[in-house]
């Protein structure tokens, strides 16, 4: 029979994927791979850390039968841990920042653990933080193991094992550059000392992203003050002990919009579904690979799957809500279904039939201030607060009078795939524009609501 004794030994092995027309649309001579970390049973490259610390800590008998693992992670390590919990009978405890998507919480949960989520804005060092929450949390927490993957050798001692031998073997020892985001830094770190010490030459790149120190901390040894960014997983606000300057060469900012778009580049073109760390990955390596020719081999981590992101970065809605959305996927559809929280959620519209004075209410009553007049679904005409008020104010008769008898021509009408720069040419000349789907009138669009978005 052909099986694993349990899911650990699905951990690692992980294949290399060639990027084709990623590459070729850049003019790309160099060839670029994919460590498809993506691939392991809990979805990242952390899975081969999360076993490595607990063998270590049993090796060392630190974890006794029955404890309770608790960790400060960005999700990933937390799922690589509490895998080897659920498997060898230890409960976990993870604490998270509020950044960390929903998907991934609760996945945790899914695996049994227990998550505590910690405000992402507390700054470093103080008591809300989530490394000090989580520190605070084993100390009070008997027969206990806190992994700390920022400083635990189990760590980049994993990579140096297993993800660097995997891709010198992989590559037959023709790569030449590196690619990994730093997080904790034992990726790039482990795997990067393995590949130089089989060939000095390979270049170690790390990826990280604007806001956080690494870049600054590697080219000038001071550490900035971080600022936001989005993408989960990688960059930090402190360097972290298995952050290993030394092994790495250089490092490349990426914006938050770069990685986005090429990890969602990557899932339409190439069919790789990963996390927007790996579009951080692609990024650099992109970067890296433009300047060099046909001999070159670049390597770049998957880190982990886009399944964790559907309500974040892989949905139009998020982007739309982040300004990060590319212009064509901006559509009628999508700007009517993603309008501002003020706005109402429903269509308001008037019958023909409507008195004045009620229609008046229902357009205050809903804080709008114009609306479609729909006789069966069909537009028929547009009701508006400045153009009625000033017919009101030549005769206040029309308070009783029908819509019919007072309305203004009606909104054009557009297909919900209509692009924002077609509906903004429209709303140059009309004060809004319908929606419409299977000859429904689904929704609104006023001029407001395409002014903050950016083509
Ligand atoms: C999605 C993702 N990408 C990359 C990394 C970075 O890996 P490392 O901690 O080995 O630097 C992490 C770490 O948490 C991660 O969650």
């Amino acid at each position: 029979m052909n099986y694993q004794d349990n899911v650990l030994g699905l951990i690692g092995d992980t294949p290399l994927v060639r990027i084709n027309k990623l590459t070729k649309e850049r003019k790309i001579k160099a060839q670029v791979f994919a460590k498809m970390e993506s691939l392991n049973p809990g979805y990242s490259v952390k899975d081969r850390i999360g076993v490595s610390m607990i063998d270590w800590a049993e090796e060392k008998g630190v974890l006794k039968k029955g404890g309770t693992i608790i960790e400060a992670t960005s999700g990933n390590t937390g799922i690589g841990l509490a895998v080897v919990a659920a498997v060898r009978g230890y409960k976990c405890i993870f604490v998270l920042t509020e950044k960390v998507s929903i998907e991934k919480m609760r996945y945790l949960k899914g695996l049994g653990a227990e998550i505590v989520v910690c405000p992402a804005a507390a700054k470093a060092g103080t008591p809300d933080h989530y490394l000090v929450t989580a520190k605070r949390i084993a100390d009070q927490t008997p027969n206990s193991f806190y992994p700390d993957q920022y400083n635990h050798p189990a760590n980049p001692a994993a990579h140096y094992r297993t993800t660097g031998p995997e891709i010198w073997r992989d590559t037959d020892g023709k790569i030449t550059h590196f690619v990994a985001g730093i997080g904790t830094g034992g990726t790039i770190s482990g795997t990067g000392r393995y590949l130089k010490e089989q060939n000095p030459k390979i270049k170690v790149i790390g990826a990280d992203p604007y806001g956080s120190i690494f870049k600054s901390y590697k080219d000038t040894g001071h550490v900035p003050e971080a600022t936001p960014y989005l993408v989960e997983g990688i960059g930090q606000s402190l360097p972290t002990g298995n952050a290993d300057m030394n092994t790495i060469d250089e490092i490349v900012n990426i914006t938050d919009r770069e990685s986005f778009d090429l990890a969602r580049q990557l899932a339409r073109t190439e069919g790789i579904f990963c996390g927007g760390s790996t579009g951080t990955n692609l990024a650099g390596a992109f970067k890296i690979a433009k300047d060099l020719d046909e001999s070159a081999v670049v390597v770049f981590i998957v880190a982990d799957t886009g399944e964790h992101y559907l309500t974040k970065f892989h949905s139009d809605e998020w982007m739309k809500e982040k300004l990060l959305l590319e212009p064509q996927r901006i559509t009628a559809s999508l700007i009517a279904d993603t309008k501002s929280e003020n706005s109402p959620t429903e269509l308001i519209s008037v019958e023909p039939d409507d008195i004045v004075s009620d229609a008046l209410t229902r357009m205050t009553d809903a804080g709008i201030t114009q609306m479609p007049v729909l006789q069966d679904n069909v537009p028929v005409g547009s009701f508006h607060e400045s153009s009625i008020l000033a017919k009101l104010l030549g005769d206040r008769e029309l308070f009783n009078a029908k819509v019919s008898d007072i309305m203004d021509k009606s909104f054009p009408v557009v297909a919900v795939d209509t692009s924002l720069k077609i509906i903004k040419e429209k709303l140059q000349k009309h004060p809004a524009v319908l929606v419409e789907d299977f000859k429904r009138i689904t929704g609104i669009i006023t001029r407001s609501d395409v002014l903050d978005i950016h083509d």
